[in-house]
């Protein structure tokens, strides 16, 4: 069975000084208490931003509130748990697509760039979500969906109704009696074709997602200015920037090359980086992104660690950062896009991923830092233990690496309380496109269909996108209607209420580390070396700036676990840790987090 979903994913292409210091052995357990920020830029040869110093939250808004009982979570619902948000102790939050769509790949086929989805609400809905925020000085960035649209977009309706239709160059369009142009794939389509032949005009279209998200074409100078001004309209209303949805792929060699042996299969490498894109990136910029004093990030797919600078040095002005696949690709069999090895990952290479990227920001740009989102399963369960014992405190080992990082976090919204994957038996269970459509394809080719399953409960996206766990009402109280996807059954422990008054929980852990990072400058802008590197069990880092020195020992496993650290670990006090007692010795317990001060 693995040879076959090999195949199959292979044919898929797819500080200043600390305020506060804790020396007895419960500090782990204290409120941490801000302190004010004086970092300095020069340390690290990278200008202070506001972006580089806040903490992201993603909100997927299907699954996080449903305020009319439709099952479906909505901009209100958002509005109204807008306290909670707050007391995260979050700066900016990242919705997915809000905006008019048929749902195809849950919003990420937009009908209308300017409307709102009429499942998530009203525009009048949007603007209070917004004033809501910012009353509370949180920043909102939205998604930028604009590879591709959904096929019932206008522009989609015009172009495709004839072959002098003024918005025909609006997609990439191939006549078919120039025969079937060189194959692209497409990562949702069934039978894996990124073509389709579209009768009206007998001709195919491009479309590297479903059939229903034809990919626009940048080279036309129109379809940019529609893009730029579109974003204006929100940027106009106050939004604080854009998450940018697959967007080294906007640019296209429009001669449809067969893909070059160098890529070697990889088609999401090979539709990265396209000959204009940077050009188009500072067109953009130039238009829109300059104007505003906004953050923006890139779905940094394809882009490997030789070419991220180009698109966030701030001299090229293009875009403020990225966010990289390299960690997150780990541990899936090679060749495959989701099939986990059954050894799992290397700790060793996991660190050496992270330590590289660290490495292309240390003089320019900027750096991200995520373990999870819409796109993947839940991080306690793939990089940590989901099982009831381990649960919490892996979770919160993943969490501490999350917010020590060099890098600006990009935090997923459930991961504060440990959410874990549903894990479903039945294809019957799964919404998302791509888990439907690479069972049907398997089906189609006699695949093994329970071996692809069980590998679906590790990697499929609907695992990261279950509803939010609120409290232990009927669906979490996420809903007083059917839920859109299944709630996960252990919501009745799992949950904000009990989280919230729970000092020792992972809502309170999760707070603390902001506040954390919030009040120690050298956690944001601090260097970044990594200890102990071929320790296969333990990640070690330290972070330094103007004379503060954090040390930070990550346990990976579960079991004890030793590390060197060349530190004389007497001099260290414990600042934060996820056992309620810490010891300050060098060996750690299972999935052990502890952050110290030098
Ligand atoms: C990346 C998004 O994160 C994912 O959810 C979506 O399916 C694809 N891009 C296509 O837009």
């Amino acid at each position: 069975m693995r040879t076959l979903l090999l195949a199959l994913t292979t044919a898929l292409g797819l500080l200043g000084a600390p305020a506060w210091r804790q020396d007895d052995r419960n500090a782990a357990q204290q409120p941490v208490q801000p302190a004010p920020a004086t970092a300095r830029s020069s340390a690290v040869g990278n200008a202070r931003k506001w972006w580089k110093e806040a903490v992201v939250y993603q909100i997927y808004p299907r699954s996080f509130k449903d305020s009319n009982g439709d099952g479906v979570g909505d901009l209100k619902g958002i509005t109204s748990k807008l306290d909670y948000l707050k007391s995260l102790g979050i700066d900016v939050i990242w919705l997915n697509p809000v905006f008019s769509s048929p749902n195809d790949d849950n919003g990420y086929d937009i009908s209308d760039y300017q409307g709102i989805m009429k499942e998530f609400g009203t525009m009048q809905d949007f603007d209070e979500l917004l004033k809501g925020m910012h009353d509370r000085g949180l920043k909102l960035i939205l998604d930028l969906v604009v590879n591709h649209s959904s096929d019932e977009h206008e522009w989609f309706k015009q172009s495709r109704s004839s072959r002098d239709n003024s918005y025909r160059d609006y997609y990439h369009w191939w006549p078919a009696e120039k025969g079937k142009p060189a194959a692209r794939r497409s990562f949702f389509d069934v039978d894996g074709d990124g073509w389709e032949l579209d009768k009206a005009t007998n001709s195919y279209y491009l479309h590297y997602f479903s059939r229903k998200q034809p990919d626009l074409n940048w080279e036309s100078p129109r379809l940019r200015n529609e893009v730029f001004s579109m974003m204006r309209f929100w940027l106009d209303k106050g939004v604080d920037g854009f998450r940018m949805d697959v967007i080294p792929f906007i640019s296209k060699d429009t001669t449809f090359p067969e893909m070059p042996a160098q890529y070697n299969g990889d088609w999401g490498r090979f539709y990265a980086n396209g000959p204009h894109v940077h050009e188009y990136l500072r067109e953009m910029n130039a238009a829109v992104l300059s104007k505003y004093d906004v953050m923006s990030v890139a779905e940094g797919v394809g882009v490997t660690t030789a070419d991220a600078l180009q698109y966030v040095d701030a001299d090229r002005r293009e875009l403020d950062m990225l966010y990289h696949f390299e960690g997150v690709s780990l541990g899936y069999l090679p060749g495959s896009l989701k099939v986990p090895d059954p050894k799992g990952f290397s700790l060793i290479e996991f660190k050496n991923i992270y330590s590289k990227w660290d490495g292309v920001f240390a003089d320019k740009g900027w750096g991200t830092i995520y373990l999870g989102n819409h796109d993947q399963p839940r991080m306690t369960t793939r990089w940590g233990n989901d099982a009831p014992q381990w649960r919490e405190l892996s979770s919160k080992m993943l969490t501490t690496f999350l917010l020590t990082m060099r890098a600006t976090p990009y935090y997923y919204a459930g991961d504060e309380l440990c959410m874990t994957n549903i894990k479903f038996d039945r294809i019957e269970d799964y919404r998302d496109i791509e888990s439907v459509n690479w069972y049907q394809q398997v089906k189609n080719k006699g695949g093994d269909l329970q071996a692809f399953l069980a590998a679906q409960k590790i990697a499929a996206r609907d695992n990261g996108r279950t509803p939010f766990q609120w409290d232990r009402t009927a669906n979490a109280g996420f809903t007083s209607g059917k839920p859109w996807l299944k709630v996960n059954p252990n919501y009745t422990t799992v949950n904000v209420a009990v989280d919230d008054v729970n000092a020792t929980g992972c809502l309170n852990y999760f707070r603390k580390l902001t506040q954390l990072r919030k009040s120690n400058p050298v956690l944001i802008y601090g260097k970044y070396v990594l200890l102990d590197k071929d320790n296969p069990d333990v990640y070690a880092y330290t972070r330094e700036l103007d004379g503060r020195k954090i040390l930070v020992l990550l346990n990976f496993r579960d079991k004890a676990a030793s590390v060197d650290t060349g530190l004389d670990m007497s001099k260290g006090k414990i600042l934060v840790g996820n056992y309620p007692a810490p010891s300050g010795d060098a060996k750690l317990r299972p999935y052990e987090a502890r952050i110290y001060e030098f």
